[in-house]
């Protein structure tokens, strides 16, 4: 089962605290509001729009991270909220076997606390002990706090596709990124 073994508490920058846990099916919901305030935010940062993934779609997606050893999906709590997730899988090429994709957000009102830094490196050091040699996400390029935030995480550039989507009818060019924590071969 790829769960994380136990509830962590993590220190923020605020004095507060929050902890970061496996997502369980009950907090679809949460997790459902949480994805869709982001995706309503101006500038773009995620590529799906509100509504677009319902709770039970997240119910689902909870599912089969927990029923995979090479998936995790997170969430990080505060002050009785979900303020925080990653989902982590799998690339589905047998020879990409040790490629994970992430993905993952932060409330608005609570970013800049280290919360981000928590969740990234608690599912980062979770795949390499689970055989992952290559992470990799892409973002929007015109995306400057996620950029900076992944390249602070020793993720670096791969590449860029240029008008790779559309968003509310606005094209919009992906950036590459990946980090290879283990050892190269
Ligand atoms: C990217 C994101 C997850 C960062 O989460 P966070 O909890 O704010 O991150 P942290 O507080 O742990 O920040 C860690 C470091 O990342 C960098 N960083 C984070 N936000 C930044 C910003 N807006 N501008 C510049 N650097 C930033 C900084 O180096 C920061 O350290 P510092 O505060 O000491 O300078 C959050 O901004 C977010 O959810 N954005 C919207 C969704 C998104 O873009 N997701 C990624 C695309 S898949």
């Amino acid at each position: 089962m790829a769960l994380l073994d136990r509830e962590l508490t993590v220190p923020l920058r605020d004095g507060g605290a929050a902890s970061i846990r496996s997502a369980r099916p009950g907090d679809a919901r949460a997790l459902s509001r949480l994805v869709d305030a982001v995706a309503a935010e101006p500038p773009a940062t995620l590529l799906m729009m509100p509504g677009d993934i319902s709770p039970r779609e997240w119910r689902r997606r909870i599912a089969a991270a927990a029923a995979r050893d090479t998936s995790l999906a997170l969430c990080a709590w505060l002050g009785g909220r979900l303020v925080g997730n990653v989902i982590m899988a799998a690339d589905p090429h047998p020879a990409s076997a040790h490629v994970r994709m992430l993905g993952m957000c932060v409330a608005r009102d609570s970013r800049r606390l280290g919360l981000g830094d928590a969740l990234l490196e608690t599912a980062v050091a979770w795949a390499v002990a689970h055989g992952a040699a290559k992470i990799e996400l892409s973002v929007f390029a015109d995306n400057a706090p996620a950029l900076a935030f992944y390249e602070r995480h020793g993720f670096v550039r791969e590449g860029l596709r240029r008008r790779q989507f559309v968003r509310a009818g606005e094209y919009h060019d992906e950036v590459l990124l990946a980090r290879f924590p283990g050892p190269e071969s």
